[in-house]
């Protein structure tokens, strides 16, 4: 399939999931309301790979990124609630250690870049279309 829909609309502030995409994983996150301000709050200064929040989401409360990391290509941890997450909330590669905050950008190495937004659109409210 080149494209994949997925209905958040059941989905619970704070929740993650994980869809497939072209085999890729492709992780949404609902964004709390912290969250969401820890990524708007960090200068860009102080980031690997700068690029402000708004630049990577299309509705503030959901980040869809696809889940490999921009190190080496292992799936990073936080989608699960007990999961490890990093010291920046948001994933945590266990391979290297790269850390990603609730953005999807990478803010402790080795990885060079952000987690890579797929292509994507919302259809009304809470569906979207992956790809
Ligand atoms: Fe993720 Fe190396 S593959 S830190």
């Amino acid at each position: 399939l080149s494209s994949t829909d997925v209905d958040l609309g059941a989905m619970q502030v704070g929740q993650a999931i994980t869809v497939k995409w072209r085999g890729k994983p492709i992780f949404i996150r609902y964004r709390t309301a912290k969250e969401i301000k820890e990524a708007r709050d960090v200068p860009l200064s102080q980031l690997i790979d700068p690029q402000a929040d708004k630049d990577r989401v299309q509705k503030a409360q959901w980040i869809v990124v696809i889940g490999i990391c921009t190190h080496l290509g292992c799936i990073p941890l936080g989608q699960k609630p007990t999961d490890p997450r990093g010291d920046y909330g948001g994933w945590y590669c266990p391979c290297h250690g790269s850390e990603y905050d609730t953005s999807g950008r990478v803010r402790r190495g080795p990885a060079p870049k952000n987690l890579y937004l797929p292509p994507y659109k919302f259809l009304d409210n809470t569906k979207i279309r992956i790809g």
